[in-house]
Order: structure tokens, then C-alpha cells, then sequence
């Protein structure tokens, strides 16, 4: 399995795209779907934050590096709305959408602007290093969240 951090950044992408669809599906439990979500999107944001935003900034992308880490927040508070909501009252879908609408510019930010940048300016066994941090981070915050064994 491949274990640099740009694969397996994309990968997770990927991975909680799939839980959006089944959102948006409206079918399962909207409830304990959002809170995968939440967990997730934490798990990923942060690991992102802890690891591989600050190598950005190191090679000059601290404006990508912020922005992005703004459009984490903004994305964990659109997801918090979401669950203080019923999925049945009259807002949930359009905000729903707004959210999945946030996240999928910053998804596209990160795989068309920083990643590439990412992986021109550090060597294959740096971003090696980094997807092992990353990937760290990400389980020990799934595993607080209660999803340990999901990867
Ligand atoms: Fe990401
Ligand atoms: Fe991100």
C-alpha cells in the first residue's frame, strides 16, 4: 500500500466523498452519518494541520497553508450546524449542499494547488515521512472519535 502523504491524502478524499453521497442519498441513519462525517473530516483536517500544512509554508505556500486551514474551520462549523439540525426540517438539504460544496472547492484546492506543490518541492521519502505522520495523526483521532477500526 502506497504510504506517501499525497496518496493517502487523496485516498481519504475519495473515502469521505463516498459518505457525502450517502448523505445526500438521504437514505441509512442521516444522524450517525453526520457524525462520521464530523469524525472524519476532523480526523483528516487535522492531520493535514499537524503535518503536511506546515511543510507548505516551508516551501512557500503559508497563503495556500492558511487559507486552507480557514477553509477547515469553515467546514467543521457548516458540519456542526448540520448536526445541531433535524435532517427532516426545511434547511437541512440546502445546507447540506453549502457543505458539500465547501468542502469539494477545498478538496480541489488541495489536489490541483498544494498537493502539487507538496510534491515538487520535497523528495519521495520526505512525503514518505509525512504520509506515515499523517496517517498517524488521522487514526489516533479516529480512534478518539470512536471509529478505530475504520480506516
Ligand atoms: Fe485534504
Ligand atoms: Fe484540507
Amino acid at each position: 500500500m502506497a504510504t506517501d502523504a499525497v496518496t493517502l491524502i487523496v485516498n481519504d478524499h475519495r473515502v469521505m466523498e463516498r459518505v457525502f453521497d450517502k448523505l445526500r442519498s438521504g437514505h441509512g441513519d442521516r444522524q450517525r452519518l453526520l457524525d462520521e462525517c464530523a469524525a472524519r473530516l476532523t480526523a483528516h483536517s487535522h492531520a493535514e494541520e499537524e503535518t503536511v500544512y506546515p511543510v507548505l509554508a516551508e516551501i512557500g505556500e503559508q497563503e495556500e497553508a492558511h487559507r486552507g486551514a480557514d477553509e477547515h474551520h469553515q467546514a467543521e462549523r457548516l458540519l456542526h450546524d448540520l448536526q445541531r439540525m433535524s435532517p427532516k426540517g426545511p434547511d437541512f438539504e440546502d445546507l447540506l449542499e453549502d457543505f458539500v460544496e465547501a468542502v469539494r472547492h477545498h478538496v480541489e484546492e488541495e489536489e490541483t494547488v498544494m498537493l502539487p506543490a507538496l510534491q515538487e518541492a520535497v523528495p519521495a521519502e520526505r512525503l514518505d515521512e509525512l504520509g506515515t505522520a499523517f496517517e498517524g495523526v488521522r487514526l489516533r483521532e479516529l480512534a478518539v472519535a470512536g471509529l478505530g477500526l475504520r480506516r
